[in-house]
C-alpha cells in the first residue's frame, strides 16, 4: 500500500475522524441495505479495541448544503449502533458546539455519529473553513469512504489534508480488490460491462479497452454495437447517433487485440413488462416489432465458456433488463458461473456499481464473487481509469 494504514496508527485515547460511507438505500424512513454499515465494522471495532474515541462522519443523501430533517443520519446511528452491539452516540451537527460537546463527553472506545455533512454547503464547496471545523474534533482522520472518494469534499478531501491520515481496513480492502483485477490482474483478464447506453460508458470502456483481453458487452449498450455492424435490431433501445463511436471502440479492440463478444442470440419481446411473451432470436433475425431485453442461452453460454478461459474478471452491469423476468435469465446464468468458477479457485472477480451488486444478489452470488465493492460512483469513476481525490489525498498523506 502506498499510504499509511490503521497499522501505522497509534489510536489509543485519541479522537479518530472516521469517514465512513453511510448512504445507505432508505425506504419510507427505513433502511432498505445495511450492506454499507456492515462493511465499515471492522474498523470501527478495531478502533474501539485499540481505545480511540471514535467520531463518525458522513454524507446522507443529498440535502445541498441545508438541514432536510428526513435525510439525518439519527436512523442510521440508531441501526448502526445494533448492528454493531453497543452504544452510538449522536450529535445533531457534525461542527460547532454540538458536535464539541459530543466528542469532549466520549471517552476511550466509545462511539459517537456525527450529524449530516451535507447539511452545511461547506461540504461540497470543500470549503476550507470548513474542514477546519471538522478537523477540529480529530486528533487523527481515518477514510473508509471509497464509495465516496469520487467526490472532492470537505469530509473526504479537505480534512485529509488538515490531519495525519489513514485509510481505513474497507478503503484498503476495496483498493487491494481493484488493483488486482485491473492495475495487476492475473491473465487473461476479461471484462463484462453492460448497461443502457454507450454514451454514459465511453470513458469506461476506452480505459477497460487498453486493459482487458476480452469484453463482454451486454444490456441495451449491445445493441447499438450491433445496429452499428449493419444488424436490424428492430424496436430495440440504442443509440443512433453513437454508431461511428460503437465502429470506432470495435476497430480499436481489434488494434489492441483485445476481443470484443456481442450477443449471438437475443430475447424479444414486443411488450417491456413482467412476464410478458417472448421468444428467443438469432441477433441478425430481430422481428421488426420487438424489441432485445436480454441476452439469449447461446450468448450467455458462450460468455460462460469464455470466463472459463480467464483469471480475472471485472463486471459492471447486467446483460438484459434482468428486474424484470424474464429478462433476468443471461445475467442469471452468466454470474452463477462466474460465482461457480470463482469458488473453484480458478477466476478471481470483482464487481461494483449501479445495478450491478442487486443483479448479483438476485442471481443469488453477491457473496460468491471474490470482491463486491460498495461504490456504485466511485467504482465507475475507477473503471474510467479516473483519479480519485479521496484516494489521492491518502496517498500523498
Ligand atoms: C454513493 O452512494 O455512490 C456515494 O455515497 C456518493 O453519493 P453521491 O453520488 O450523492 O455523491
Amino acid at each position: 500500500m502506498a499510504f499509511r494504514t490503521l497499522d501505522n496508527a497509534d489510536v489509543r485515547g485519541k479522537r479518530v475522524l472516521l469517514r465512513a460511507d453511510l448512504n445507505v438505500p432508505m425506504h419510507d424512513g427505513v433502511i432498505t441495505d445495511t450492506t454499507r454499515i456492515e462493511r465499515v465494522l471492522p474498523t470501527i471495532r478495531e478502533l474501539v479495541e485499540k481505545g480511540a474515541k471514535v467520531v463518525l462522519l458522513s454524507h446522507f443523501a443529498r440535502p445541498k448544503g441545508k438541514v432536510v430533517p428526513e435525510m439525518s443520519l439519527a436512523p442510521v446511528g440508531k441501526r448502526l449502533g445494533e448492528i454493531l452491539g453497543r452504544p452510538v452516540a449522536f450529535a445533531a451537527d457534525c461542527v460547532g458546539p454540538q458536535a464539541d460537546s459530543a466528542v469532549a463527553a466520549l471517552k476511550d472506545g466509545d462511539v459517537l455519529l456525527l450529524e449530516n455533512t451535507r447539511f452545511h454547503a461547506g461540504e461540497e464547496q470543500n470549503d476550507a473553513d470548513f474542514s477546519k471545523a471538522l478537523a477540529a474534533n480529530g486528533d487523527l482522520y481515518v477514510d473508509d469512504a471509497f464509495s465516496a472518494a469520487h467526490r472532492a469534499h470537505a469530509s473526504t478531501e479537505g480534512v485529509a489534508r488538515l490531519l495525519p491520515a489513514y485509510a481505513g481496513r474497507l478503503m484498503e480492502e476495496e483498493l487491494k480488490a481493484l488493483s488486482a483485477a485491473l492495475e495487476h490482474p492475473k491473465r487473461p483478464v476479461g471484462a463484462v460491462i453492460g448497461g443502457s447506453k454507450i454514451s454514459t460508458k465511453l470513458d469506461l470502456i476506452g480505459n477497460v479497452l487498453d486493459k482487458v483481453d476480452v469484453l463482454f458487452i451486454g444490456g441495451a449498450m449491445a445493441n447499438t454495437f450491433l445496429a452499428a455492424d449493419g444488424v436490424k435490431v428492430g424496436k430495440s433501445l440504442q443509440e443512433a447517433d453513437m454508431h461511428d463511436t460503437a465502429r470506432e471502440i470495435a476497430a480499436r479492440a481489434k488494434e489492441k487485440g483485445c476481443t470484443l463478444v456481442l450477443p449471438v442470440d437475443a430475447v424479444v419481446s414486443r411488450e417491456f413488462k413482467a412476464g410478458a411473451e417472448s421468444e428467443v432470436v438469432s441477433v441478425d433475425q430481430v422481428p421488426e416489432d420487438t424489441m432485445i431485453l436480454d441476452a439469449g442461452p447461446k450468448t450467455a453460454e458462450l460468455i460462460s465458456q469464455r470466463l472459463a478461459e480467464l483469471k480475472t474478471l471485472v463486471w459492471n452491469g447486467p446483460l438484459g433488463a434482468f428486474e424484470i423476468e424474464p429478462f433476468d435469465k443471461a445475467t442469471v446464468e452468466v454470474a452463477r458461473a462466474a460465482a461457480a468458477l470463482t469458488g473453484e479457485g480458478k477466476l478471481l472477480t470483482v464487481a461494483g456499481g449501479g445495478d450491478t451488486v442487486s443483479a448479483l444478489r438476485h442471481a443469488g452470488v453477491a457473496d460468491k464473487m471474490s470482491y463486491v465493492s460498495t461504490a456504485g460512483g466511485a467504482f465507475l469513476e475507477w473503471l474510467e481509469g479516473k483519479t480519485l481525490p479521496g484516494v489521492e489525498v491518502l496517498r500523498a498523506s
